[in-house]
């Protein structure tokens, strides 16, 4: 398959509810997708199925050319194919640099025969440290580095969600509302990054976004989800003004 991920009639219940059914989506490597839809319309559980946390009950996933679904969350993320959590999942007895540099894989210091052995883990844990602190800086959290997690906002929490799945060298990052409560400019600001990212290293990115005004003006293509199903798709500005998304999100 040409596409970096796939999947292919995805359908997932929970009892009645159809969270999705029969889903289909194409993520090309190198691009910026946005997946809309208003509240409870299975976005979501879209990143769930596809990052392995829900098995779907009917459907594929493909991810570089390899049917993924059935792989545990683990299995997937070693893949590099990276989430975030919409509500955020950190740990609020370490700091703020410490959150950000726990994740990524293959960290040399975390196997026992080579823990002992400082020489050896040492220097990846620098460079990691030090690309955490630009990237901190970067967003505006520089203050922040040796701030425990209960002494941050809303918003920058939210940020370091993002800065730390950035951090675990992704193929693809699947970005769970990035910008909610967010403040506009750092909003933007984050966007911008992610296009150079996407233009300096080919990242691909798919991204859930309840602000249209911030999302729109930096994905290339857009999937909207209703009630499970996929509702419309295509460029930012054709989807805007389709009368069936309209209606969908003036309707709640
Ligand atoms: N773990 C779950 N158990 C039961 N129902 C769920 C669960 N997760 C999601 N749902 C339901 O599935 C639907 C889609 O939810 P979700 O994917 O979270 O929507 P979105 O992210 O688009 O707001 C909603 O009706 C929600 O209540
Ligand atoms: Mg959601």
């Amino acid at each position: 398959m040409p596409e970096l991920l796939e999947t292919v009639d995805v359908a997932k219940y929970f009892g009645g509810v159809r969270a999705l059914d029969g889903v289909s989506i194409k993520v090309k490597e190198g691009s910026v997708i946005g997946l809309i839809g208003p509240n409870g319309s299975g976005k979501t559980t879209l990143f769930n199925v596809i990052t392995g946390f829900y098995v779907p009950e009917r459907g594929e996933v493909w991810f570089n050319n390899e049917q993924i679904d059935g792989l545990n969350p683990n299995e997937v993320y070693l893949k590099g194919l990276v989430r975030t959590f919409q509500i955020p999942r950190l740990f609020p007895s370490l700091t703020v640099l410490e959150n950000v540099i726990i994740t990524p894989p293959y960290q040399i210091g975390e196997r026992v025969l080579d823990a002992p052995f400082k020489k050896r883990w040492e220097k990846q844990e620098i460079d990691l440290a030090k690309k955490a602190v630009e990237l901190l800086r970067r967003f505006g959290m520089g203050k922040y580095i040796k701030s425990k997690i209960s002494e941050l906002s809303a918003a920058h929490i939210k940020m370091l969600e993002t800065i730390r799945g950035l951090l675990a060298s992704p193929k693809i990052l699947l970005l769970d509302e990035p910008a909610a409560g967010v403040a506009y400019t750092t909003a933007k600001e984050l966007f911008e990054y992610i296009l150079r990212l996407r233009s300096e290293q080919g990242l691909t990115f798919l991204i859930i976004e309840h602000r249209l005004e911030v999302l729109m003006d930096y994905v290339d293509y857009v999937y909207v989800l209703h009630n499970g199903r996929l509702l419309s798709e295509g460029k930012p500005e054709e989807v805007v003004q389709d009368p069936k998304v309209i209606e969908a999100y003036l309707g709640g």
